[in-house]
């Protein structure tokens, strides 16, 4: 079977063909970065405006690397949500039409399992069950997960996610957007104990998240020290150490809590090489493994969308002929998808 993948939630226009036998295809990403970057942030229209250039074209280019023709196709997955509701709609809209013009099922996907997946589409892919640490721009969760579509939110950010915290404050240190693998990339240089940020909401019982003091105290810090080069890494490293231990001292929690000792980490931060270092010390401790996927599928990508719409074809949950764009949407209640 075969199925063409397209994301379009936020900035990152994504194409990919997953074939159940034979693996990836082709995959084609295109970047917006440069489009948002003197805003400071993703601007919705602007998105949504590229999205309708690039995607096409994308598509095109992926079927002419993987020599597919139209009737290669057994279905057409898109991202239904969650994302920017007018930049779902670009992708949601041309996947449905491609999967009606093609006489194939269209198969709307949630983004956030697209990236828990995404670790399936490496040589040695988790096992079921495990434990999911999603970090993403949007979103930060612990999930328990036991097969495809099982997924039990065991806590989540009550407030900004890790992804954005990361953006945040390397905002306030004057990096460019996204930030987050800027300031990653300062933290190499930074001091360790020059600055201790606080482990938010770890000295109260339960998996909840909460990643918007430490921008705050980011912006304090700075105020008090200064922004000149040394300062800024020494912050910077303070800062996704917090992140990191916290992170670190939920997810034992949550293997504690499930008897699991599988960790797969997914989303943009999963490209973050201290949480990745952290998370493997945890797992060595507990007698687990960690998985996480290729850096170029942390990040928003087509690849992930096409493997998940892949699992949902397979277990036959594609929508009726409706564009389906769903700007909110938790990842416990996917099932049956976009019915
Ligand atoms: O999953 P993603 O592509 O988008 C959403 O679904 O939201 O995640 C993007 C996020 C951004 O906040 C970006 O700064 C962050 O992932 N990110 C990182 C790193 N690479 C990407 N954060 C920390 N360290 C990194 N190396
Ligand atoms: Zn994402």
């Amino acid at each position: 079977m075969r199925v063409l993948g397209i994301e379009t939630s936020c900035d990152e226009t994504g194409v990919a063909i997953y074939d159940d036998e034979q693996g990836l295809l082709a995959h084609q990403l295109y970047s917006q970065i440069k489009l948002h970057a003197d805003y400071g942030g993703v601007v919705p229209e602007l998105a949504s405006r590229d999205h309708v250039k690039k995607t096409i074209p994308l598509i095109q280019k992926a079927m002419s690397d993987a020599n597919c023709r139209p009737e290669d196709f057994d279905g057409v997955a898109y991202t239904a949500g969650p994302g920017l509701v007018g930049a779902l709609l670009v992708g949601a809209t041309i996947g449905r039409s491609l999967a009606y013009a093609w006489g194939v099922p269209a198969v709307p996907v949630h983004h956030m399992e697209g990236h828990l997946l995404a670790p399936m589409l490496e040589d040695t892919p988790p096992a079921f069950p495990f434990i999911a640490v999603l970090v993403s721009g949007g979103h930060t969760m612990m999930v328990e997960v036991h097969s495809i579509g099982d997924y039990r939110i065991l806590g989540e950010s009550i407030d900004d996610a890790a992804g954005e915290a990361f953006d945040k404050t390397a905002k306030l240190m004057g990096l460019d957007y996204p930030g987050g693998p800027l300031l990653a990339k300062l933290a190499e240089k930074g001091t360790p104990g020059r600055f201790r940020f606080p482990r938010p909401m770890t000295d109260r019982p339960g998996l909840d998240m909460s990643f918007s003091g430490l921008k705050t105290f980011a912006a304090n810090t700075i105020a008090a020290n200064g922004n000149d080069e040394q300062t800024q890494a020494d912050i910077a490293y303070a800062f996704q150490e917090a992140v990191c231990d916290t992170l670190v001292i939920k997810c034992k929690r949550a293997l504690q809590q499930s008897g699991l000792k599988r960790i797969v980490i997914a989303g943009g931060v999963s490209a973050n090489q201290r949480l990745r270092q952290d998370l493997a010390e945890l797992a060595r401790k507990v007698g687990g493994d960690v998985y996480y996927p290729r850096t170029e599928f942390c990040t928003d990508n087509g690849a992930m969308i096409a493997y998940a719409g892949m699992q949902r074809l397979k277990n036959k949950e594609f929508s009726d002929l409706s564009v389906q764009a769903t700007p909110r949407w938790p990842i416990d209640q996917l099932n049956p998808v976009g019915l």
